[in-house]
């Protein structure tokens, strides 16, 4: 018998396989229609739309029929809780009323999809995104990742560095510079990394989440134009900030004449702001995208007012931002886009939306914390406003390269498995759950229902 190396409760791997294999089995008995969608899909890359799609367990995933509020219908007539609400592209809840309004509105009522020309919406948006995050000047995109990818080139113009600094195992998209980790005493290309035009170690600094004495160090080189971070790591579980960390990552940049970048895509569920008015961040940029707009694809970037007045210089000195530099795209700030997220920053992600979204999450973390002390398993689940996510690691990791190490694929296939069975998704990327303004305490309760009975299946008595 394999027993799990370093759990108080060890959890039996030959369970574990064999729940997997019957939580599979009922998987595919429950979604027949799901399965023959996925199957006669024979013009689609990896059988789906785009191939992430292809993350979610059992072997193909669910078909899509509809969704509204903090609910999600498949093709098998199932409908679902969902706390994966799109891995945060509907953290607006799905398709609520005022975005359905104001995309119909532009539409069909006034007309026009995309124009290449300015309309209000615009500048609403942008004083609203001013108003929360406090950077003075925006400029918008089609997504998270071009956000983060045409900043890039304006840090690096303005500075006049050639390499930026990221955390390892964070992610801000598929943006070529950012796909490096530590390993051990070296940078090295995130494993997978897929057709890299150039060594991103040539192109970036990394440093583990939460080591400033090595911030300091790999900023020490003056070659970093910014450092990109999330205020809190996201996407390898939550990571948080130690005390002091951000204002040390500030000040680190400051000594060394390096901008920061903050990319607020995920942290957006600390509160109206982000982590970067939770938290009284200063940076210089901030990129956001995903909810802004409900789903509706957008992104934005925000500029200091300095930082702005720097770009602007290097327009009069040749930098050709409206043309074929290489920022900018002909579809961004689109009158759709911008409709939809004024629609969602104006009436759906309002001021008062967060305070209830983070009373879930924190009700769904302590019940899942519940679990996890009755069973002494070495679990820990995190939280950042609306958003929490259960790492199998205790305590919650420090870094990304720490809670990589926790990642365990069998076990998230169960937890994944054993919720879509019964009526709850969280999200197919490790275990994150969301909170947006439709979820409800019941919902929650639903989840903590299944959460401590996959648990007790998996380490109760058996
Ligand atoms: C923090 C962060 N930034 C940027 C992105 C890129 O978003 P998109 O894939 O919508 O461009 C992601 C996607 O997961 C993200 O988590």
């Amino acid at each position: 018998m394999d027993l799990y190396d370093g759990a108080m409760t060890s959890i039996d791997r030959d369970h574990l396989s064999a729940l997997v294999a019957r939580e599979t089995t009922r998987y595919h008995d429950q979604h027949p229609r799901s399965r023959a969608l996925f199957e006669a899909s024979n013009h689609l890359f990896g059988r789906v739309p785009m191939t992430w799609m292809n993350k979610w367990a059992g072997g193909f995933p669910l078909g899509f029929e509809g969704a509204h509020g903090a609910l999600v219908s498949d093709l098998d007539g199932h409908e679902l809780i969902d706390f994966a609400l799109g891995d945060t592209g509907a953290m607006a809840g799905h398709s609520p009323e005022a975005l359905a309004v104001a995309v119909n509105e532009r539409i069909a009522t006034r007309g026009g999809v995309t124009t290449m020309l300015p309309n209000e919406d615009a500048e609403w948006v942008a004083a609203e995104l001013s108003r929360r995050f406090g950077l003075a000047q925006w400029s918008f995109t089609l997504s998270a990742t071009d956000a983060n990818r045409w900043l890039l080139r304006l840090v690096r113009m303005v500075t006049g560095r050639p390499k930026i600094l990221v955390f390892s195992y964070s992610y801000h998209g598929t943006v070529d510079e950012t796909f490096v980790v530590v390993d051990g005493a070296h940078a090295v290309s995130r494993p997978g990394n897929v057709g890299a035009a150039v060594d991103p170690t040539t192109t970036t600094r990394v440093v583990e989440f939460n080591d400033l004495e090595g911030l300091r160090r790999e900023l020490a080189h003056g070659d970093v134009a910014a450092v990109l971070t999330e205020p809190a790591l996201t996407n390898i579980g939550i990571v948080l900030p130690a005390p002091g960390f951000l204002e040390g990552v500030r000040e680190a940049c400051d000594a060394t004449g390096t901008l920061l970048i903050i990319d607020e895509t995920h942290t957006f569920s600390a509160g109206p702001g982000g982590a970067t008015r939770r938290f009284n961040l200063r940076p210089d940029a901030l990129t956001i995208g995903k909810s802004l707009g409900g789903g509706v694809p957008c992104g934005a970037y925000g500029l200091s007012a300095d930082l702005a007045a720097r770009v602007h210089a290097a327009v009069a000195t040749g930098a050709d931002l409206v043309d074929v530099g290489g920022v900018g795209g002909t579809l961004a700030g689109n009158p759709l886009s911008l409709a939809a997220m004024r629609a969602v920053l104006g009436q759906v992600l309002t001021d008062d939306v967060f305070g209830p979204m983070e009373m879930l999450a924190t009700k769904f973390a302590n019940g899942v914390q519940s679990t996890i002390d009755a069973y002494d398993l070495d679990w820990s689940i995190s939280q950042l406003g609306a958003r929490c996510e259960y790492r199998f690691a205790r305590p919650a990791p420090t870094s990304g390269g720490e809670s990589m190490a926790s990642a365990d694929a069998l076990l998230e296939d169960y937890l994944h498995l054993y919720g879509v069975n019964r009526g709850i998704l969280i999200t197919p990327f490790h275990n994150m759950a969301l909170m947006c303004p439709a979820t409800t305490s019941a919902h929650v309760d639903a989840h903590q229902e299944m959460f401590a009975a996959a648990v007790s299946e998996l380490v109760g008595s058996h």
